[in-house]
C-alpha cells in the first residue's frame, strides 16, 4: 500500500489545498483533497486491466471552487433538502440559509463541501488511509451547535473502498452526511447504460420542489423498481410523474435492512468496460441521482464536458428533509452521542467477479 501527498492549490485567501493519493498494489487508486474532503480521483482497472478514471471532477482547484455540483465532496451538515430553510427542534426554530429556491440544500450556501478540511494520512501493509476533520462552528449556515466531524477514506489490497463518518456534537443539530461522488464506469460518455440495481423495494417520493412527501412508495410496478438490474436510461424519461418532478431519478430508497453493512445497497455494472461496482452501507436510505442536471457547461477533467446524466451518484444517507419528517428515523444528534455512519464500495470486473 502506497500514501503520498501534494500541493493541489490554494485557496482565494492564500491557505494551500493538499491532495492526499492511496494507491493498492492492483491498480485500484483514490485521490482527495482538502477542500471539500472531495475526492477528485478513483482509478480503476476495466475488464481487460487498462486502469481508468470512474468519476467527474476537476484537474485544478479552481474548477472545484467555480464550477462544481458537489463533484466529489463531502455534504454536510445535512445531505438532502430540509424544506423553507427551516425546522424546529425541541421547540426552538432554527432557520437556515436557503440556497434552492426556499429550500436549504447539502449544507447551505457554503456547505462542507466548500470549507478546508485537516488531513492526517497513514498506512500499513494492508491498508493506506486518510482521515479528514473539520470543526463546523456553532450556527454555521443557522445550524445549531459545535460540530466536529471526521470522515475516513480506506482502501485496502482487496481494492476495496470504506467510507467512515462521525460527528460529536455540544447542542442538539440535525446531522446527515454523505459523499457526492459522481460515479461513469466507463470513465466518459453518459451512464444511461450502466445497469443498476437496487435491491430495496420502496422509494420516497417528492414534491414538484423535490422535497419528501413524508410517505414511502412501493416500487413494484414503476420505474423505480431497480430489484432487479435495469439500464439507468431504459426507463428515465417515463411519463411517471415522480420522474417529472425531479428531472429523471433523483429520489432516496429506503434499504431493507438499514445497519446491516454486508447488505447491498446498490450494484452497478457497465457492460462496455465490464466495471462492476457494489455499494454496502449502515445508512437507512440511498439517494440515486442520476446526474440531470448536468446540461454540458461544465468542463472537467481531461477537457471532458459533462453533458446531461455524465455521471450517477449513489448517497447513502439518512432521509432529506428529516428534520420535518416526523414519519422519518430521527436525524437528531445530541452532546454526549457519536454519530456514525459507514460505506463500501467493492470495485470488480465482470471478468474477475469480486476482487
Ligand atoms: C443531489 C440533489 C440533486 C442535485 C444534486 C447536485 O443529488 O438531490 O437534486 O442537487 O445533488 O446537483
Amino acid at each position: 500500500m502506497h500514501v503520498s501527498r501534494a500541493h493541489f492549490g490554494r485557496m482565494p485567501d492564500g491557505q494551500p489545498v493538499d491532495r492526499i493519493t492511496l494507491e493498492a498494489p492492483d491498480g485500484v487508486s483514490l485521490s482527495a483533497i482538502t477542500y471539500g474532503a472531495t475526492i477528485t480521483a478513483l482509478t480503476v482497472p476495466d475488464r481487460d486491466g487498462r486502469p481508468g478514471d470512474v468519476v467527474l471532477g476537476h484537474d485544478t482547484l479552481d474548477g472545484y471552487l467555480h464550477a462544481s455540483p458537489y463533484f466529489g465532496a463531502v455534504v454536510g451538515r445535512y445531505a438532502g433538502r430540509i424544506a423553507h430553510a427551516r425546522f424546529t427542534l425541541d421547540g426552538r426554530e432554527h432557520r437556515l440559509a436557503a440556497n434552492d429556491g426556499p429550500h436549504t440544500l447539502h449544507g447551505g450556501r457554503r456547505g462542507f463541501d466548500k470549507v478546508l478540511w485537516t488531513a492526517e494520512a497513514a498506512r500499513t501493509d494492508t491498508e493506506a488511509r486518510v482521515t479528514f476533520t473539520y470543526r463546523s462552528p456553532d450556527g454555521e449556515e443557522g445550524f445549531p451547535g459545535t460540530l466536529d466531524v471526521r470522515v475516513t477514506y480506506t482502501l485496502d489490497t482487496a481494492g476495496r473502498i470504506g467510507i467512515a463518518y462521525e460527528a460529536v456534537t455540544d447542542r442538539a443539530t440535525p446531522v446527515n452526511l454523505t459523499q457526492h461522488t459522481y460515479f461513469n464506469l466507463a470513465g466518459a460518455g453518459d451512464i444511461l447504460g450502466h445497469e443498476l440495481t437496487i435491491p430495496a423495494t420502496r422509494f420516497v417520493p417528492v414534491d414538484a420542489t423535490i422535497i419528501p412527501t413524508g410517505a414511502l412508495r412501493p416500487v413494484a410496478g414503476t420505474p423505480f423498481d431497480f430489484t432487479a438490474a435495469h439500464a439507468v436510461g431504459a426507463r428515465i424519461d417515463a411519463a411517471d410523474p415522480q420522474l417529472r418532478a425531479a428531472g429523471g431519478y433523483d429520489h432516496a430508497w429506503a434499504l431493507e435492512a438499514p445497519g446491516d453493512e454486508r447488505a447491498i445497497a446498490a450494484r452497478v455494472r457497465d457492460p462496455g468496460s465490464g466495471r462492476t461496482l457494489e455499494v454496502r452501507t449502515t445508512a437507512p436510505a440511498l439517494q440515486f441521482y442520476a446526474g440531470n442536471f448536468l446540461d454540458g457547461s461544465i468542463t472537467g477533467k481531461r477537457g471532458q464536458r459533462y453533458g446531461r446524466r455524465a455521471g450517477l451518484c449513489l448517497e447513502t444517507q439518512q432521509f432529506a428533509d428529516g428534520p420535518n419528517q416526523p414519519a422519518f428515523p430521527s436525524c437528531i444528534l445530541r452532546p454526549g452521542e457519536r454519530w456514525r455512519s459507514r460505506t463500501w464500495w467493492t470495485f470488480a470486473t465482470d471478468r474477475t467477479g469480486p476482487r
